[in-house]
């Protein structure tokens, strides 16, 4: 059945703004071959000329962005092997996923024209939503921002509730971009120190589509994949009731009316239409205290990095004017690649058109049981402190740059660790630990409202935020860093061995 909608799309008239929106896309699955509890996949990093929101861009992906979604089951043994057909090296990090860090490994490079294999077993009890992106120090924002990432999706016995089943799932992978004209342009000075933002907002690659649900219920599996940007998602006229955070589903739903998603960040929701009718899904202003490259810049970078991103400018732009947070910039009759930072503005990201009429299905009344981590037991409590000497673009941990010859932190195989995460700067870090997923303690001062696995968890401005580490399963070296990929190009990242 064509609607309305699909025909005037697909003769193109294009022009009818009303008659614009882009259905909702969902990225492809990425084919396996399934036998005996094994799974086969092969995953290739290349360069890619695609078509994003009807302009030409040059990127490099994962074949297609966002890049296939990799569907696991929890138990199953998997043999990815990893490609490199891009002119440069790079490697896969499965963001998330509790596998032996010898298998994934930050530090082990993939040679232009060379292959990996990536060996490991799904564990139990990790249903959830993960992703895969390169992790190349230096090069990690660039990468990143170009298209590299795929979501990596584990399935388990509890996808089975029929509150879960009945749901209509979808995968919302959100990123911004900048072009100029159908190229990536480089990275300014003020790109390392801030992060790169763009003012083309995208979902699954789509501007502004339009989800038309078949069903009243709606799981969401939401990833944000954005370099810098942070989203502070509401769903206009409903609330979000979170089922699962980055490492997989909570006790039970917890009722949020927006939920705020940090680079590196994953969540699933489910909404629950209750009236018929359109419904954006928004993303809410947020702070995250980037610098003003616009006026209120302090004059720290000198005239270097406006150069650069002014010189740049490409005119006509996007076309996308009225919904990239280009502040004053726009007013110059310039628009450069790299947007105004500071206080996003309201974007809407999403329209859900519901059903007629409407009947979601009850919310589960219980979840998957989430371990209660003994804190009173732990073998050690560290302080990590974030730092920066923002003109140089520097960025410290414990007053140290990333050294991948240095050990930062040395533990004990089997213990569990209270680290205390201190965000000495003037803007928000995501933390990252590779791994070993942790539970949050308190965040300045205050217990944490649910117990939820995370692996990435977001630091305020002058805030602490206390998290329970248990270091089990597997020994090796591993990494913690920003997940606001700047920042760890540019030496937010430390060494963890554990032994
Ligand atoms: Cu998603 Cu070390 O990163
Ligand atoms: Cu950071």
């Amino acid at each position: 059945k064509y609607g309305a909608l699909g025909l005037v799309g697909g003769y193109g008239l294009s022009r009818l703004p009303a008659l614009a929106q882009p259905s909702f896309p969902q990225p492809r699955a990425l084919e396996v071959l399934r036998a005996d509890g094994v799974v086969e996949a092969q995953i290739t990093a290349r360069q890619s000329n695609l078509t994003l929101s009807g302009r030409p861009a040059r990127l490099m992906t994962y074949g297609g962005f966002p890049g296939p979604t990799l569907r696991l089951r929890e138990g199953e043994t998997v043999r990815l092997n990893f490609t490199n057909n891009l002119p440069e090296a790079t490697n896969l990090h499965l963001h998330g996923l509790h596998v032996p860090a010898s298998v994934d490994d930050p530090l082990a490079l993939v040679q232009p024209g060379e292959s990996r294999l990536y060996e490991f077993t799904v564990p139990r009890g990790s249903a959830g939503t993960y992703w895969y992106h390169p992790h190349v120090h230096g090069r990690v924002a660039p990468q990143l921002y170009a298209g590299l990432a795929g979501l990596l999706v584990v399935e388990g016995p509890l996808d089975a509730l029929p509150e879960l089943k009945g749901a209509e799932e979808h995968v919302l992978v959100l990123k911004d971009w900048a072009f100029s004209g159908d190229r990536i342009p480089a990275w300014t000075p003020m790109d390392w120190m801030n992060g790169r933002e763009g003012n083309l907002l995208t979902v699954n690659a789509a501007v502004r589509p339009t989800l038309r649900a078949q069903k009243a219920t709606l799981r969401l599996r939401l990833l944000n994949a954005s370099n810098a940007r942070y989203y502070r998602l509401a769903l206009e006229n409903h609330p979000l009731y979170l089922i699962a955070t980055d490492g997989g589903l909570l006790e039970k739903p917890v009722e949020l009316s927006e939920l705020l998603l940090a680079p590196g960040e994953r969540a699933e929701v489910l909404v629950r239409l209750s009236r018929p009718g359109n419904h954006r899904l928004q993303a809410l202003p947020y702070d995250r205290g980037a610098m003003m490259t616009h006026g209120g810049t302090n004059g720290m970078m000198g005239d270097q990095g406006m150069g650069q991103g002014m010189g740049q400018g490409m005119g006509q732009g996007m076309g996308m004017m009225d919904h990239g947070g280009m502040g004053g910039m726009g007013d110059t009759g310039m628009m450069g690649p790299m947007p105004v930072m500071g206080p996003t503005r309201l974007e809407t990201l999403l329209t859900v058109v519901a059903p007629a009429s409407p009947k979601p299905l009850p919310l589960p009344a219980s979840l998957a049981p989430v371990e209660r981590l003994e804190p009173a037991r732990a073998a050690a409590t560290r302080r990590l402190v974030l730092g920066e000497r923002m003109a140089q673009a520097e960025f410290f941990i414990n007053d140290r740059m990333f050294d991948p010859g240095r050990v930062d932190i040395r533990a004990k195989l089997g213990t569990l660790e209270v680290w205390e995460l201190v965000n000495k700067t003037d803007m928000d870090h995501p933390f990252h630990l590779h791994t070993y997923p942790f539970q949050v303690l308190s965040r300045g001062g205050k217990p944490a409202p649910y117990r939820a696995w995370k692996d990435t968890v977001n630091l305020r401005k002058d805030e602490t935020v206390r998290i329970a580490v248990p270091l089990r399963d597997f020994g090796g070296v591993t990494v913690y860093h920003c997940h606001l990929v700047e920042h760890e190009d540019r030496g937010m990242m430390g060494v963890l061995e554990v032994r």
